[in-house]
């Protein structure tokens, strides 16, 4: 008998399971080169605000103490810069993502701003990490897990990566809970987005995965339970702007 074939959501499309990653790197290939200036654009500057709550929840170290952060996902390296900025000399990050060409921008960023030093770029995917267990003090993911074929994968490298104490912290959009406020960015996302998609980087099915994507992905109660599953204690998260996005927090202990 065969076996059925394991299907997941791209965007608002069912795709066989496998065929998921190829689809999303078609994507981040085609926008790299305009991929910061189209968040600015996107989120009126807000993605900067949300980055820095997810900075201050972290927390990075400001002496000299060693401090390893993974961000994985980390794309053209906007956390690791931050959280660079805000540590101390004892900081390093490491980021990691499946896509060259948004490392590629990233390397040529932190190059710009003297944090090549840092901050690595590392070609790599979160499902199957080629990191010892226990090698970093925290894992950071910005918008990077909803792409993911397979979360629970994700997430159970996630911990196995950290150290005992470390911290993983997920940063992703979630599910605008006030009345009123979840028409208007419907009709933003949908009537803007991928217009201005087009506009900008001449790709506009490329945002309209991104805004389907974001609807597909787990309401925040049901994430911090598959972030418990995977191992994690005290799986809290906290809602921004009204629900646009949620900081998801958990503790390797
Ligand atoms: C929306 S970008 C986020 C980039 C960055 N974290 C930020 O906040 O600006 C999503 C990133 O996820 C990466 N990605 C998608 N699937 C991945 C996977 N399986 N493993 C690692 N990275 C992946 C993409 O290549 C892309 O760079």
């Amino acid at each position: 008998m065969d076996r059925p074939e394991l299907t997941t959501h791209f965007g608002y499309r069912d795709v066989p399971l496998g065929e998921k990653q190829t689809l999303v790197n078609e994507v981040f290939h085609s926008v790299a080169s305009r991929y910061d200036l189209m968040n600015d654009l996107m989120s009126a500057g807000l993605h900067r605000a949300w980055k820095d709550i997810m900075i201050n929840a972290l927390n990075p170290p400001r002496s000299d103490a060693p401090f390893a952060l993974l961000d994985v996902a980390g794309g053209t390296g906007d956390i690791s810069f931050r959280a660079a900025r805000a540590a101390g000399h004892g900081f390093h990050a490491t980021v990691c993502d499946i896509n060259p060409d948004m490392l590629a921008v990233g390397r040529e960023r932190a190059a710009k701003s003297h944090l090549d030093d840092r901050v690595d770029f590392v070609e790599g995917n979160a499902e199957a990490l080629a990191f010892p267990d226990r090698a970093f003090d925290a894992y950071t993911i910005a918008f990077g897990i909803r792409n993911v074929p397979r979360i629970d994968l994700a997430l159970r490298e996630a911990y196995r990566v950290l150290k005992p104490g470390g911290r993983f912290l997920c940063l992703e959009f979630s599910t605008v809970d006030v009345p009123g406020l979840d028409r208007i960015y419907d009709l933003f996302s949908f009537k803007v987005i991928p217009p201005l998609g087009r506009m900008i980087t001449g790709d506009a099915e490329s945002y309209r995965y991104l805004v389907e994507s974001i609807r597909k992905f787990p309401k925040p109660g049901v994430f911090a339970e598959m972030i418990g599953a995977a191992g994690f204690s005290r799986a809290t998260w906290q809602s921004l702007s009204g629900g646009i996005v949620a900081l998801h927090s958990g503790w390797r202990l």
